[in-house]
């Protein structure tokens, strides 16, 4: 490369990511493959529209790199409508409330204090600006209260909610939620973003065929590139023709507030990403990692647990811990430096009820799916519970913490990154 700045801070960032441990749950390392399609002359194409209806010439070829893509999601999460375009997941799920509510309609989703995203309704989102949110939140025990939100619904009547989590260690019960939508006849939407890979790996429960619409982003468990996808059923899609808001025109509604509802032209490099993550996920393999993500995080719980942590649920169903640290006296952010400094890349996180701001909270989330992808397990989530506790206690001593992080170092010289050797 030319630039040897940017080259620099490349081989910065693969060097950070080579020598820590990543565990930011919403992170993962993608294969070489995905990295080659993601950095091919696919990105030099305009290709606004869908494959077979473009508005630019020369289209014959990325049309069936998205047909590729929208196929294998088909066939992976076993839906008839895919739509592979949205840049990421925040747009994917602005195209969703286009499709299906207007300004000013009330919807529904969960609070982002207590695990939900941003775009599921908080008031300084587009989401909680431009419609009229109700936000429900998880019981004291840090559980989705199912029988909270049927109150909900049955008060505010919303057109759609979104049930999805970006901090929730706990399975999600799809059949419920679509028993609480169906009080009032809202549409259900699955944000199944962290857990997708869970999901394809049968290691969490589908949502497709229960909820209206499911999205997706492509980078968290799923493990391709940043993106995202948003399922449905319904009719064959006829993105030239407006269509009334029906489950039955669900795909044509969801293509329609893609493009001309939101987005221009389609990124064509990542299409072609997500289509190899998306071969690569349909592979035994795969499914043997979803597995291994939740048994890791399982065991890591577990022997936190013994250390005295305190787990939000007292565990985990999937591939995330939430961590209460007022019993250890520690604020979030103290052990995210901590821990940041031992090599140990953890976030911040407020936990239901926090008694801390948002942006200073108690707890710190953590997960397993990039280390699981170095091929780690559960005789390393051993030695890693030990690292956090000792970072933990050593906060404040850099002498302690540069010593964790020489070991985590060599330690982690034994997993490489994908396509790299040991
Ligand atoms: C549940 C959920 N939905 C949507 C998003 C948004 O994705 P993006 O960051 O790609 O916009 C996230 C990202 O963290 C998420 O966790």
């Amino acid at each position: 490369m030319n630039d040897k700045e940017i080259e620099e801070l490349i081989q910065a960032e693969v060097r950070r990511q080579r020598e820590g441990l990543e565990m930011i749950p919403s992170e993962n390392h993608t294969s070489k493959d995905v990295l080659a399609a993601l950095g091919s002359r696919l990105t030099d194409k305009y290709s606004e529209g869908y494959p077979g209806m473009r508005y630019y010439g020369g289209c014959e070829i990325v049309d069936k790199v998205e047909n590729l893509a929208r196929d294998r999601a088909k066939a992976l999460f076993g839906v008839s409508h895919v739509n592979v375009q949205p840049y990421s997941g925040s747009p994917a799920n602005m195209a969703v409330y286009f499709a299906l509510a207007d300004p000013g309609d009330t919807v529904m989703g969960l609070e982002l204090f207590y695990g939900g995203h941003m775009t599921h309704g908080l008031k300084v989102n587009f989401s909680g600006k431009w419609f009229n949110s109700v936000q429900y939140r998880t019981g004291r025990d840090g559980y989705l209260d199912y029988d909270g939100m049927a109150e909900l619904v049955k008060e505010h009547k919303p057109k759609l909610i979104f049930v999805g989590a970006t901090a929730y260690p706990r399975i999600i019960d799809w059949q419920r939620l679509r028993e609480i939508a169906d009080l009032c006849g809202a549409f259900l939407v699955a944000d199944i973003s962290h857990i997708a890979g869970l999901v394809v790996a049968g290691a969490h429960p589908s949502p497709v065929g229960i909820a209206d619409v499911v999205t997706t982003t492509t980078h968290k468990t799923l493990r391709g590139p940043r993106g995202a996808i948003i399922m449905c059923n319904g009719n064959p899609s006829n993105p030239l023709k407006k269509a009334d808001r029906t489950r039955e025109n669900l795909p044509t509604l969801i293509d329609r507030a893609i493009i001309p509802g939101l987005q221009g032209g389609p990124h064509n490099h990542q299409t072609a990403a997500i289509a190899v993550a998306l071969r690569e996920a349909s592979t035994p393999e795969f499914k043997e990692y979803g597995h291994q993500i939740v048994r890791n995080a399982r065991h890591l719980a577990d022997r936190l647990m013994e250390r005295g942590y305190d787990l939000v649920t007292s565990g985990t169903d999937n591939h995330l811990l939430l961590i209460d640290l007022t019993n250890k006296n520690m604020r979030g952010a103290d052990a995210e430096k901590a821990l940041g400094l031992a090599g140990i890349t953890v976030n911040k996180n407020t936990v239901p009820f926090d008694t801390r701001p948002p942006f200073d909270p108690s707890g710190i989330r953590l997960g397993t799916p990039a280390l699981t992808t170095r091929g780690m397990k559960e005789t390393e989530m051993d030695q890693i519970a030990d690292w956090i506790d000792k970072a933990i206690s050593a906060h404040g001593s850099d002498a302690k913490l540069t010593e964790i992080r020489g070991a985590v170092k060599e330690f982690v010289k034994a997993f490489p990154l994908p396509g790299e050797d040991n």
